[in-house]
């Protein structure tokens, strides 16, 4: 843990009292809606030195943290990608932090595009595991053992079934599937969709694996949902765009928060 993490995680307590937060939220682009309810403090990305400036339209750089349905939670409403920076570990201190103030688990948010059949703008899909396209890795340049993170069941199982239960409690449709990084910024193609189809991927999206690689190494329980918001490239013949992304994300955004708030509400 660095050092900067403890000395921002006693900021953090200092203004938002020192419960350890029971889950940890990273939102992805258009899904921030959720961190409006939660009764607490927010805290400015600006005044946490260190935090990413999450330049990407549709994130808001706060960090909010207090209560949702009766739990604590700690939400990044400010995501940082590897293609903002060329860094694999733009989100290695929110993680970092998350940890620091005793939190063990970490749900992960994203828009992603899909190459599943079933799987159309405004459904979710649970991930079960990802496919690491880029070929980046946050952890190059860590120099302790650590790094050598086992990925077997990156995405938690116990975490994965807590999700379920609540999406059938809220008769919310959730697919389980595999979700492919893709640096970004600019689209796939649609050659590179037919490619990561045939690998084994149900959907595509530009962020979520650097943090779940880095979740598993702090130790962080991980679990990670999309929300769809269009048919891959060459899937259909809408137009792929930032705009499109941000405009179908509501879509899903309202079936995901009452999953996620069911989730909270532990049944
Ligand atoms: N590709 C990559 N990222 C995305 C997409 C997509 O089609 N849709 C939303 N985020």
């Amino acid at each position: 843990m660095s050092k900067n993490a403890e000395t921002l995680a006693a900021l953090i307590r200092d203004r938002a009292g020192s419960e350890p937060p029971a889950y940890g939220m990273v939102l992805g682009s258009g899904l921030g809606h959720i961190a409006d309810s939660v009764d607490g403090v927010a805290i400015d990305y600006a005044e946490l030195p260190g935090f990413p400036h999450a330049g990407v339209s549709g994130h808001t750089p706060k960090l909010v943290i207090g209560d949702l349905e009766g739990t604590r939670v700690a939400i990044f409403g400010g995501r940082a990608h590897y293609y903002e920076t060329g860094r694999g570990d733009a989100m290695r201190l929110p993680l970092e932090v998350l940890k620091a103030l005793g939190g063990e688990r970490v749900i992960l948010t994203n828009a992603a595009g899909s190459m599943h059949p079933d799987l159309n703008p405004g459904d979710l899909m649970l991930l079960s595991d990802h496919i690491n396209f880029s070929g980046l890795n946050p952890l190059i340049g860590e120099p302790t053992d650590a790094r050598f993170v086992p990925m077997t069941q990156a995405h938690d199982p116990d975490l994965r079934a807590a999700i379920k239960a609540a999406a059938l409690a809220e008769d919310v449709p959730l697919i389980e599937g595999v979700y492919a990084w893709y640096s970004g910024p600019s689209f796939e193609t649609p050659a590179e969709i037919r490619a990561i189809r045939t690998l084994g991927a149900d959907a595509v999206g530009m962020s979520t694996v650097p943090e779940v690689i880095l979740a598993r190494f702090l130790g962080l329980r991980v679990a990670a949902i999309s929300t769809i918001t269009n048919k891959a490239a060459g899937l259909s013949d809408e137009q792929i765009s930032h705009e499109h992304t941000k405009a179908m994300a509501p879509l899903g955004a309202a079936k995901l928060e009452r999953i996620l708030r069911r989730m909270l509400r532990g049944g």
